[in-house]
């Protein structure tokens, strides 16, 4: 009987030899040591021995199952550290690699531009509003007391959706939904889009960006606009500069004006920037016309106001001396990232 056990332990070393992986070794325990197994299987036959041969029987065989028991879990331990070891291969980082390089985006000129006029305004207490780029024909020319014969309105100017209803122009329709929804004292800034009908060219794009400016009170004077402006202008282009006033003409503001400063670049002497005049044109500006106060349902007995109204590609282009709008448009990263 002997012989059988040591057969077992034999049978038991050649499956240990080809044990290749967990599986294995656990096809290996149910087929020697499980219910149906091979030295299980002798140990039954215990019984037919002779009472005096079954001790050192049952002693040989309880060593065999200890034997092929640390044979298997031998290759369990092994193949259960190469597991982890592959696992540990497959997760490994190289610490010391070159990280990606995440390239920081910037905000665009226009952008920074519209920031640093709100900011200034926001400043000096105005607030900031805003209207639809698709608006009404009435909210941009008729409240703003430009008649049915106003030039801009020309279908060649103007980019009309249906008859009532266009691309704003200007945004000094902001203008006059802000009278509508507010009550004075109104001291409110509108940066926003308009649209024209014009060829893209090195001054001029279909496209492009307005500030709107606008005051309502008690006792408002032009002494007013003009400090107002005087001080944007300082704040704007350098504290040195100066600013004059030249009439002008928008329906919406009576007496009209524009804006001039003096030439930040050269101080007034003349350079290509004022073009040689020592002068830039800024922005228009006016009293707000008495029609347009009405509409806005505002007692103009009571109240007066002044407005003004900027272009933000004009300004970004004098500052930072971009000689083509059309730059602004083209998403050319390498123009962006230079206003960073
Ligand atoms: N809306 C005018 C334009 O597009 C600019 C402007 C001029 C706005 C005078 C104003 C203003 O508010 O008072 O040319």
């Amino acid at each position: 009987m002997n012989d059988t056990i040591k057969r077992i332990l034999e049978e038991a070393n050649e499956r240990a030899k080809v044990i290749a992986s967990l599986e294995d070794a656990e096809d290996m325990r149910v087929k020697m040591l499980g219910k149906k197994g091979s030295l299980t299987e002798i140990m039954k036959s215990m019984k037919e021995l002779a009472p005096e041969d079954r001790k050192a029987f049952g002693q040989a065989a309880n060593e065999a199952r200890a034997q092929i028991e640390s044979l298997i879990n031998e290759k369990i331990a092994y193949f259960r550290e190469a597991k982890k070891q592959a696992e540990f291969a497959a997760e490994k980082i190289d610490v010391t690699e070159p990280g990606k390089v995440r390239r920081l985006g910037t905000k665009h000129l226009v952008s920074i531009t519209i920031d640093e006029i709100s900011r200034i305004f926001m400043n000096m207490g105005f607030s900031v509003a805003e209207g639809p780029e698709v608006e009404t024909v009435f909210n941009n020319f008729d409240a703003l007391n430009a008649g049915p014969n106003h030039p801009a309105r020309d279908m060649s100017d103007t980019f009309y959706i249906t008859k009532d209803v266009l691309l704003r122009t200007q945004t000094s329709c902001v203008q006059v939904r802000t009278l509508e929804n507010q009550k004075p004292p109104i001291k409110v800034i509108a940066p926003g889009r308009c649209f024209r009908c014009d060829t893209p060219d090195a001054t001029h794009s279909p496209m492009f960006h307005q500030v709107e400016g606008l005051v309502v009170g008690e006792g408002i004077t032009m002494a007013d606009l003009k400090g107002v402006l005087d001080s944007f202008a300082k704040q704007m282009f350098g504290s040195s500069v100066q600013t004059k006033f030249r009439p002008h003409h928008f329906p919406f503001t009576e007496p009209s004006a524009e804006m001039d400063v003096s030439c930040f670049k050269c101080g007034g002497k003349g350079c290509n920037v004022c073009k040689g005049s020592g002068w830039i044109e800024i922005l228009g500006c006016g009293m707000v016309h008495p029609n347009v106060l009405k509409v806005g349902g505002i007692d103009t007995e009571k109240y007066t106001g002044f407005a003004f109204g900027m272009g933000v590609e004009r300004i970004a282009m004098l500052k930072y001396e971009v000689d083509d709008i059309r730059l602004l448009y083209e998403n050319d990263v390498r123009f962006i990232d230079q206003f960073k």
